[in-house]
Protein backbone atom coordinates (compact mmCIF):
# COMPACT_ATOMS: atom_id res chain seq x y z
CA UNK A 1 0.00 0.00 0.00
CA UNK A 2 0.75 3.43 -1.04
CA UNK A 3 2.76 5.04 2.45
CA UNK A 4 1.23 8.99 3.43
CA UNK A 5 3.05 11.94 3.84
CA UNK A 6 1.81 15.03 6.44
CA UNK A 7 0.59 17.69 3.62
CA UNK A 8 -0.81 20.10 6.57
CA UNK A 9 -0.39 20.70 10.07
CA UNK A 10 -3.76 20.50 12.83
CA UNK A 11 -3.20 24.14 12.81
CA UNK A 12 -2.46 24.70 9.18
CA UNK A 13 -5.78 23.01 8.75
CA UNK A 14 -7.31 24.51 11.31
CA UNK A 15 -6.71 28.52 10.34
CA UNK A 16 -7.46 27.11 6.53
CA UNK A 17 -10.93 26.69 7.49
CA UNK A 18 -11.65 29.33 9.96
CA UNK A 19 -10.33 32.26 7.24
CA UNK A 20 -12.51 30.14 4.92
CA UNK A 21 -15.67 30.44 7.48
CA UNK A 22 -15.29 33.95 7.84
CA UNK A 23 -14.24 34.60 4.24
CA UNK A 24 -17.87 33.00 3.24
CA UNK A 25 -19.26 34.82 5.97
CA UNK A 26 -17.97 38.32 4.98
CA UNK A 27 -18.45 37.65 1.34
CA UNK A 28 -22.23 36.76 1.25
CA UNK A 29 -23.27 39.50 3.40
CA UNK A 30 -21.20 41.70 1.97
CA UNK A 31 -22.54 40.93 -1.65
CA UNK A 32 -26.09 41.48 -0.26
CA UNK A 33 -25.24 45.02 1.57
CA UNK A 34 -23.53 45.62 -1.93
CA UNK A 35 -26.28 45.40 -4.55
CA UNK A 36 -30.49 45.06 -4.08
CA UNK A 37 -30.21 42.26 -6.45
CA UNK A 38 -28.61 39.93 -3.73
CA UNK A 39 -30.26 41.14 -1.41
CA UNK A 40 -32.50 37.73 -0.49
CA UNK A 41 -29.08 36.73 1.15
CA UNK A 42 -29.59 38.93 3.82
CA UNK A 43 -32.13 36.83 6.12
CA UNK A 44 -29.95 34.19 5.39
CA UNK A 45 -26.94 35.79 6.86
CA UNK A 46 -28.85 36.83 10.17
CA UNK A 47 -31.07 39.64 8.92
CA UNK A 48 -30.65 43.34 7.49
CA UNK A 49 -29.15 45.35 10.71
CA UNK A 50 -27.33 42.72 12.11
CA UNK A 51 -25.67 42.47 8.89
CA UNK A 52 -24.49 46.17 8.67
CA UNK A 53 -22.77 44.89 12.26
CA UNK A 54 -21.65 41.50 11.44
CA UNK A 55 -20.06 42.29 7.96
CA UNK A 56 -17.03 44.36 8.90
CA UNK A 57 -16.49 42.16 12.25
CA UNK A 58 -16.51 39.01 9.78
CA UNK A 59 -13.80 41.17 7.62
CA UNK A 60 -11.87 41.68 11.02
CA UNK A 61 -11.76 37.97 12.06
CA UNK A 62 -11.01 36.78 8.43
CA UNK A 63 -7.84 39.69 8.55
CA UNK A 64 -6.87 38.75 11.46
CA UNK A 65 -7.00 35.00 10.62
CA UNK A 66 -5.35 35.70 7.15
CA UNK A 67 -2.51 37.10 8.67
CA UNK A 68 -1.78 34.19 10.79
CA UNK A 69 -1.89 32.17 7.75
CA UNK A 70 0.36 34.99 5.96
CA UNK A 71 2.97 34.71 8.45
CA UNK A 72 2.98 30.82 8.54
CA UNK A 73 3.38 30.18 4.66
CA UNK A 74 4.64 33.91 3.13
CA UNK A 75 8.06 32.42 3.16
CA UNK A 76 7.14 29.10 0.88
CA UNK A 77 5.36 31.45 -1.17
CA UNK A 78 8.49 33.24 -3.10
CA UNK A 79 8.35 32.50 -6.52
CA UNK A 80 11.36 30.91 -7.90
CA UNK A 81 12.66 30.53 -11.62
CA UNK A 82 11.22 27.06 -12.32
CA UNK A 83 7.82 29.38 -10.69
CA UNK A 84 7.91 31.44 -13.62
CA UNK A 85 9.09 29.17 -16.42
CA UNK A 86 5.72 26.95 -15.03
CA UNK A 87 3.82 30.11 -14.86
CA UNK A 88 5.01 30.38 -18.47
CA UNK A 89 3.55 27.09 -19.17
CA UNK A 90 0.54 26.89 -17.08
CA UNK A 91 -1.68 26.73 -20.37
CA UNK A 92 0.28 23.34 -20.74
CA UNK A 93 -0.60 22.41 -16.94
CA UNK A 94 -4.35 23.47 -17.47
CA UNK A 95 -4.59 21.11 -20.62
CA UNK A 96 -3.37 18.02 -18.36
CA UNK A 97 0.09 17.89 -20.57
CA UNK A 98 2.97 18.37 -17.96
CA UNK A 99 5.41 17.57 -20.57
CA UNK A 100 7.99 19.83 -19.90
CA UNK A 101 6.39 21.87 -17.01
CA UNK A 102 9.34 22.06 -14.35
CA UNK A 103 8.16 19.81 -11.08
CA UNK A 104 6.43 21.67 -8.32
CA UNK A 105 7.76 22.11 -4.75
CA UNK A 106 4.93 22.13 -1.78
CA UNK A 107 2.70 24.41 -4.18
CA UNK A 108 3.07 24.84 -7.71
CA UNK A 109 2.86 28.82 -8.95
CA UNK A 110 -0.76 28.86 -9.23
CA UNK A 111 -1.36 28.55 -5.83
CA UNK A 112 1.47 30.67 -5.10
CA UNK A 113 -0.47 33.26 -7.19
CA UNK A 114 -3.66 32.48 -5.26
CA UNK A 115 -2.05 33.56 -2.42
CA UNK A 116 -0.49 36.67 -3.16
CA UNK A 117 -3.93 38.00 -4.76
CA UNK A 118 -5.75 36.96 -1.37
CA UNK A 119 -2.90 38.68 0.80
CA UNK A 120 -2.70 41.74 -1.48
CA UNK A 121 -7.02 41.81 -1.99
CA UNK A 122 -7.35 41.57 1.87
CA UNK A 123 -4.85 44.59 2.53
CA UNK A 124 -7.18 46.89 -0.05
CA UNK A 125 -10.67 45.51 1.44
CA UNK A 126 -9.45 45.66 5.45
CA UNK A 127 -8.20 49.23 4.19
CA UNK A 128 -11.13 50.53 2.57
CA UNK A 129 -13.42 48.81 4.69
CA UNK A 130 -12.17 50.44 7.68
CA UNK A 131 -12.89 53.45 5.96
CA UNK A 132 -16.19 52.64 4.91
CA UNK A 133 -16.88 51.61 8.46
CA UNK A 134 -16.33 54.98 10.10
CA UNK A 135 -17.66 57.13 7.36
CA UNK A 136 -18.35 60.35 9.98
CA UNK A 137 -14.39 60.83 10.15
CA UNK A 138 -12.94 60.28 7.14
CA UNK A 139 -12.22 62.60 4.44
CA UNK A 140 -14.88 62.95 1.35
CA UNK A 141 -12.11 61.31 -1.05
CA UNK A 142 -11.13 58.51 0.67
CA UNK A 143 -14.82 57.64 1.23
CA UNK A 144 -15.26 57.86 -2.59
CA UNK A 145 -12.06 56.33 -3.75
CA UNK A 146 -13.47 53.49 -0.51
CA UNK A 147 -16.71 53.13 -2.29
CA UNK A 148 -15.29 51.96 -5.45
CA UNK A 149 -12.05 50.30 -4.61
CA UNK A 150 -13.95 48.11 -2.07
CA UNK A 151 -15.97 46.21 -4.33
CA UNK A 152 -13.58 45.58 -6.92
CA UNK A 153 -10.94 44.40 -4.77
CA UNK A 154 -13.62 41.77 -3.37
CA UNK A 155 -14.91 40.65 -6.97
CA UNK A 156 -10.92 40.24 -8.00
CA UNK A 157 -11.03 38.54 -4.61
CA UNK A 158 -13.83 35.99 -5.40
CA UNK A 159 -12.40 35.18 -8.52
CA UNK A 160 -9.56 33.76 -7.28
CA UNK A 161 -11.30 31.93 -4.63
CA UNK A 162 -14.01 30.47 -6.96
CA UNK A 163 -10.98 29.22 -9.53
CA UNK A 164 -9.62 27.73 -5.72
CA UNK A 165 -12.27 26.20 -4.87
CA UNK A 166 -13.34 24.40 -8.30
CA UNK A 167 -9.27 22.90 -8.56
CA UNK A 168 -9.40 21.85 -5.09
CA UNK A 169 -12.48 20.10 -5.25
CA UNK A 170 -13.28 19.43 -8.83
CA UNK A 171 -10.10 19.06 -10.51
CA UNK A 172 -7.16 17.99 -7.91
CA UNK A 173 -8.40 14.47 -6.41
CA UNK A 174 -6.95 14.13 -3.30
CA UNK A 175 -6.45 17.98 -2.40
CA UNK A 176 -9.57 18.26 -0.40
CA UNK A 177 -8.68 15.21 1.71
CA UNK A 178 -5.03 16.87 2.21
CA UNK A 179 -6.97 20.03 3.74
CA UNK A 180 -9.48 18.24 5.85
CA UNK A 181 -7.39 15.07 7.37
CA UNK A 182 -3.75 16.07 6.39
CA UNK A 183 -2.22 13.40 4.80
CA UNK A 184 -1.58 12.81 0.93
CA UNK A 185 -0.39 9.46 -0.44
CA UNK A 186 3.23 9.42 -1.34
CA UNK A 187 1.79 8.70 -5.16
CA UNK A 188 0.02 11.75 -5.03
CA UNK A 189 2.91 13.62 -3.61
CA UNK A 190 5.24 12.37 -6.34
CA UNK A 191 2.66 13.17 -9.13
CA UNK A 192 1.53 16.96 -8.01
CA UNK A 193 4.27 17.94 -6.00
CA UNK A 194 7.46 15.87 -7.04
CA UNK A 195 10.44 18.31 -5.87
CA UNK A 196 7.95 18.59 -2.68
CA UNK A 197 8.26 14.58 -2.43
CA UNK A 198 11.91 14.03 -2.61
CA UNK A 199 12.50 16.97 -0.13
CA UNK A 200 10.40 15.35 2.45
CA UNK A 201 11.37 11.89 1.83
CA UNK A 202 14.81 12.09 0.76
CA UNK A 203 15.39 10.67 -2.14
C1 LIG B 1 -14.39 28.17 0.98
C2 LIG B 1 -13.95 27.07 0.48
C3 LIG B 1 -12.51 26.63 0.37
C4 LIG B 1 -12.14 25.36 0.03
C5 LIG B 1 -13.06 24.20 -0.32
C6 LIG B 1 -10.69 25.32 0.06
C7 LIG B 1 -9.94 24.19 -0.18
C8 LIG B 1 -8.56 24.10 -0.08
C9 LIG B 1 -7.78 22.89 -0.21
C10 LIG B 1 -8.36 21.53 -0.46
C11 LIG B 1 -6.46 23.23 -0.10
C12 LIG B 1 -5.25 22.29 -0.18
C13 LIG B 1 -4.65 22.24 -1.57
C14 LIG B 1 -3.42 21.36 -1.60
O1 LIG B 1 -3.44 20.22 -1.17
O2 LIG B 1 -2.39 21.85 -2.06
C15 LIG B 1 -6.39 24.66 0.13
C16 LIG B 1 -5.24 25.40 0.27
C17 LIG B 1 -5.19 26.76 0.38
N1 LIG B 1 -6.29 27.60 0.56
FE1 LIG B 1 -8.23 27.07 0.49
N2 LIG B 1 -10.21 26.56 0.38
C18 LIG B 1 -11.28 27.40 0.59
C19 LIG B 1 -11.23 28.74 0.95
C20 LIG B 1 -10.07 29.48 1.02
C21 LIG B 1 -10.00 30.90 1.29
C22 LIG B 1 -11.22 31.77 1.57
C23 LIG B 1 -8.68 31.26 1.23
C24 LIG B 1 -8.05 32.62 1.41
C25 LIG B 1 -8.68 33.74 1.37
C26 LIG B 1 -7.92 30.07 0.93
C27 LIG B 1 -6.56 30.03 0.79
C28 LIG B 1 -5.80 28.89 0.60
C29 LIG B 1 -4.37 28.90 0.41
C30 LIG B 1 -3.47 30.14 0.36
C31 LIG B 1 -3.99 27.55 0.28
C32 LIG B 1 -2.57 27.02 0.04
C33 LIG B 1 -2.22 27.11 -1.42
C34 LIG B 1 -3.21 26.37 -2.28
O3 LIG B 1 -3.38 25.17 -2.11
O4 LIG B 1 -3.85 27.03 -3.11
N3 LIG B 1 -8.79 29.00 0.82
N4 LIG B 1 -7.68 25.16 0.14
Amino acid sequence: MDSRLERFTVPERVTHWLVAICYVYAGLSGLALWSRAMWWLAPVMGGGENLRGWHPIAGVIFALLLAMQFRRWAAQMKLDADDRKWLAMSGRYAMHDEHGVPESGRFNAGQKMLFWLQSTSAIVLFATGAVLWFPEVMPRGLRLISILVHPLAAVASMGGIIVHIYMTTVVVQGALHAMTRGYVTEGWAKSHHAKWFRQVTRQ
